[in-house]
This record gives C-alpha cells, sequence and structure tokens, in this order.
C-alpha cells in the first residue's frame, strides 16, 4: 500500500515500541520518516536501515521532546533536510507510577513534561510549516487511562487526558487551514514500557479486553495509518480508543 507516498512524517519517542512501529507502517505506506528518541543510538542505527528498505529518506535525530528549544531545533534540522512535513506522531512517554500518598513533586513534573509538554512543544514548532502548507495531520498518543483514569498513575492520567484537551483544541484552531490532530488512546500494548507489570495485573486488564489479548505496537501503527493519510481528510478533534 502507497497511502502516505510523498509525505513526510515526523515520530516522536520512535527508536522502540509503538513509535517504531509507526515508523516502520508509515515507511512501508511510502513515507520519508523523520524520528527522534532521547539518544541516537544503535536501535536509532538499526531503525534507519530497516526505514531505508523501504526505498524512503529516512533520518534519525537525538531530541528531548520535554525541551522547549531543542525541539524548535529539532524541527528546524528536520526542515533543512526534509523541506516539509505533513504528519506530526507525538508518540514519546513514560510512566513514573505511584499512588498519590507518595507520588514525588519529580514524579509528578517529570511525566507532565516528557508526556503533555512535549505534545505542546512539537505541535507548536510544527504549526507554522502546516500553516504554511495548507495542510496537515497530527496524531497524539494518549492512553485509554487518559480516558478512564487509573489507580497509581494520577500523573500519567492527568497528562494523557491533558492530551485529549489540547488535540480537541488545537483541532479547532487549525482547521480553517486544513490541519487536522487527533488522538489515539491504545489499551494494554505489549512493549518495554509494559514489560514491568506483575502477571496479575496483566491478566486483569486482559479480562477487560473484548479480544482477550494484549495488543501489539503494530495494532496502533496500523490504526495511526488512517488518521495519518488522506483517508482521513474530513476527520478531526476526534479520540480513537
Ligand atoms: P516505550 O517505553 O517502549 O517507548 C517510548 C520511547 O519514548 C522510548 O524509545 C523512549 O526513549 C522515548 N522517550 C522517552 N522520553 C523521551 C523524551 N523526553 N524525548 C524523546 N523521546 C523520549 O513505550 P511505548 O509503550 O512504545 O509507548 C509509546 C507511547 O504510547 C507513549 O506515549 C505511551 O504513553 C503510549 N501508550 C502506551 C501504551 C502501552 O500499553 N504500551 C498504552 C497507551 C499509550
Amino acid at each position: 500500500m502507497d497511502l502516505l507516498k510523498g509525505k513526510t512524517a515526523i515520530i516522536t519517542g520512535a527508536s522502540r515500541g509503538i513509535g517504531k512501529a509507526i515508523a516502520l507502517k508509515f515507511a512501508e505506506n511510502g513515507a520519508n520518516i523523520a524520528f527522534t528518541d532521547l539518544v541516537y543510538d544503535e536501535n536509532a542505527q538499526n531503525l534507519e536501515k530497516e526505514i531505508a528498505s523501504y526505498g524512503v529518506k529516512v533520518k534519525g535525530y537525538a531530541s528531548n521532546a520535554a525541551n522547549f528549544s531543542d525541539t524548535q531545533n529539532t524541527v528546524n534540522e528536520i526542515i533543512n533536510e526534509f523541506g516539509r512535513v505533513d504528519i506530526l506522531v507525538n508518540n514519546a512517554g513514560i510512566t513514573k507510577d505511584g499512588a498519590l500518598k507518595r507520588m514525588t513533586e519529580e514524579q509528578w513534573d517529570m511525566v507532565l513534561a516528557v508526556n503533555l509538554k512535549s505534545v505542546f512543544n512539537f505541535s507548536k514548532a510544527i504549526q507554522p510549516i502546516m500553516w504554511k502548507q495548507g495542510g496537515g495531520s497530527i496524531i497524539n498518543m494518549s492512553s485509554v487511562v487518559g480516558v478512564s483514569g487509573n489507580a497509581n498513575q494520577a500523573n500519567y492520567a492527568a497528562s494523557k487526558a491533558g492530551i485529549i484537551g489540547f488535540t480537541k483544541s488545537i483541532a479547532q484552531e487549525l482547521g480553517v487551514r486544513n490541519i487536522r490532530c487527533n488522538a489515539v488512546a491504545p489499551g494494554f500494548i505489549e512493549t518495554e514500557m509494559t514489560a514491568q507489570l506483575p502477571d496479575e495485573i496483566k491478566q486483569g486488564w486482559i479480562n477487560d479486553i473484548p479480544l482477550r489479548r494484549t495488543g501489539k505496537p503494530e495494532d496502533v501503527a496500523n490504526l495511526c495509518l488512517f488518521p495519518a493519510s488522506d483517508l482521513s481528510s474530513f476527520i478531526s478533534g476526534q479520540v480513537i480508543n
């Protein structure tokens, strides 16, 4: 399939997990890929090679999405290299779980900065470019716990709920220039983020999932293809669980 042929996508936090699966799926569909992660390491190098095998342009960038000026610099570098950007996937995220009575200020601040401020940082840096182009699609990685809440994840759930408010707001602001913004709210996906969870917690999640199994990063990547492509050209401000 060539659903994204000729488009350029930025995906944050993409050296592994869901971001990596999205980068590969978009490349398979013909998109040029600029991806970021905290460090440019062996994972990033290997991903560059894998993406290049689809015959698209690719470059990995070391970039802290939680940092405003770092993000501005990264986006400038990407534009110098790729010339345009049609799709932004704000995927970078972390957890620092704990009950409210034990949660530290640092745990709160860090999760809000990496998960929520990063979405502001990248959307803010990309917005003038998409505005000038007269189009673009922004996809923000929320979570089902941003919709439902989750004990011991008040910081994470707040950041993911914040993403939904942000998404719906900028969808209203930017739609006039054909810029769309949607959020994806995955359930339980098997990645390094969820690998540490005890089996009984995992089983509890699985019992509540209609398909009685955990999701794979590819399941999320397949979904993201739709809001990224022109098939969704009349869809904005939505949250897909
Ligand atoms: P992961 O931990 O496997 O991957 C996250 C990536 O983000 C890592 O490569 C990490 O280095 C990078 N990252 C962390 N802080 C960063 C920063 N400041 N700047 C740039 N990159 C940074 O996690 P996973 O599971 O792939 O999660 C991806 C996104 O999906 C996150 O936003 C997460 O909250 C969200 N999500 C995950 C679910 C799951 O069950 N795994 C469910 C719902 C949402």
